[in-house]
């Protein structure tokens, strides 16, 4: 086997993505032989746009398509975990965007029910993959971003303690509409952005155990707290607003700290109610050793017009409010952000029989933290992890 054949279900923002990011792999290492969406409309045109052959309105039929190798999730969150679960029943390997699960459910439930529903998802995913013998490919695009794959190298080189990381992703809201509620997102800022410094945090600590004792190090205890900051009066009394404040039953804002079993400490902030475009940095403090890490915005073009009509239709960066004035258009946002990059660790991963570097055990422990921190926020106590068997 030289070439994987993969259908992909979804087919909007994050859809785009991962065709964007199979570009160069395509015709050589993969071929794309379907696109699923609930919306024929919708399948259709992006059929259209990317050239792929065959349309379905529903999945299982997709399923049933033999010489298909490879479902890759572009679904709402709340779909996840079903159809990773039909997929890997049916012999499939798997494509999965973050985050891989949470609680959908309806009603008022309290957050350990939540905690307890969401992992029971995550462990179903993980053990119909183990059962089916199929590949995962959790799409943590941060583990696969340039810089942290940098980061790494530099720590195997200076083998100091990792004691401190600040993680972050932020920005002004989601256009999806499945974002607004718990139902479809699970959650609302740490679930949708905090997933990915938090799956880049995790991702991290896992490697500096790997190098240094062959074990990864994994989070211990969480303490979060969460707020609705564009609900706020003044904020609601407001003519313009500049940001997303259509959230129904979601936090805009939060902040997580994780201590690891090592008692070495994260923080990630996920906000949306950040100006000024897409926020996704790291800084990591080791003891011997300081990494600064500048996903977005990153200074490697910095480019100032006093109009934000200047550059006409080009574009700049994601979610900037404006054009004008000093911007910082990544040249390669995409593979700043580790996209191709993850497609192309996946599709050795299957053609090579090996694991993913992006996997189930990071997917999992990722919902993990993030319901963790909304219980933390619901109690106000310090939520101890409970420890897993390496495998
Ligand atoms: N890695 C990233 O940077 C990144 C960016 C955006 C979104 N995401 C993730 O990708 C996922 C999708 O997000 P999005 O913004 O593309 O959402 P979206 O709402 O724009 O698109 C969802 C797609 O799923 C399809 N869909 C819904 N129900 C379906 C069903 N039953 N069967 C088949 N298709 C169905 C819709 O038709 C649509 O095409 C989310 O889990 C999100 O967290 C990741």
């Amino acid at each position: 086997m030289n070439q994987v054949s993969i259908g992909i279900v979804g087919s909007r923002f994050a859809a785009d993505l991962h065709l964007r990011a199979f570009e160069k792999l395509r015709g050589q290492k993969v071929e794309i032989l379907a696109v699923c969406s609930k919306n024929r409309e919708s399948a259709e045109a992006f059929a259209k746009r990317f050239q792929i052959p065959r349309v379905y309105t529903d999945y299982r039929q997709m399923l049933d398509q033999k010489e298909i190798e490879v479902i890759d999730l572009c679904v709402t969150t709340n779909l996840h975990h079903t159809i990773a679960i039909d997929a890997a029943e049916a012999g499939k390997h798997i494509i999965c965007e973050k985050p891989l699960t949470g609680y959908f459910g309806e009603g008022k439930v309290s957050r350990q029910t939540m905690m307890e529903e969401a992992l029971k998802n995550a462990a179903a995913v993980s053990k119909a993959i183990r059962k089916n013998k199929v590949k995962f490919g959790y799409a943590e695009n941060f583990v696969y971003a340039p810089p942290i794959t940098k980061v790494k190298n530099l720590m195997n080189a200076c083998r100091g303690t990792v004691l401190d990381i600040r993680a972050e992703e932020s920005h002004s809201g989601s256009h999806a509409v499945y974002s607004r509620e718990w139902k479809t997102s699970g959650g609302g800022s740490l679930m949708r952005l905090g997933s990915h410094p938090i799956g880049a945090v995790l991702h991290l600590k896992h490697y500096e155990g790997l190098i240094k004792s062959g074990k990864p190090i994994r989070a211990q205890s969480v303490i979060g707290d969460v707020g609705h900051l564009t609900k706020m009066e003044s904020f609601q009394k407001e003519p313009k607003k500049w940001m997303v404040d259509s959230w129904i039953d979601v936090e805009d804002w939060s902040a997580a700290l994780i201590t690891f079993e090592d008692g070495s400490k994260a923080s990630i902030l996920s906000t949306d109610v950040s100006l000024g475009g897409v926020k996704n940095l790291l800084s990591v403090y080791m003891s011997n050793a300081v990494a600064q890490i500048n996903i977005n915005p990153n200074n490697s073009l910095v480019v100032y017009s006093p109009e934000g009509s200047i550059f006409g239709s080009e574009y700049i960066t994601e979610k900037v409010e404006t054009k004008a004035g000093w911007q910082f258009p990544s040249p390669d946002e995409d593979w700043m952000r580790g996209y191709p990059q993850e497609m192309e660790d996946f599709m050795e991963a299957i053609l090579k029989d090996r694991n993913p570097i992006s996997g189930i055990d990071l997917a999992y422990e990722t919902v993990e933290v993030i319901y963790a921190a909304y219980l933390s926020a619901e109690t106000g106590k310090r939520i101890e992890l409970v420890k897993k068997q390496d495998e």
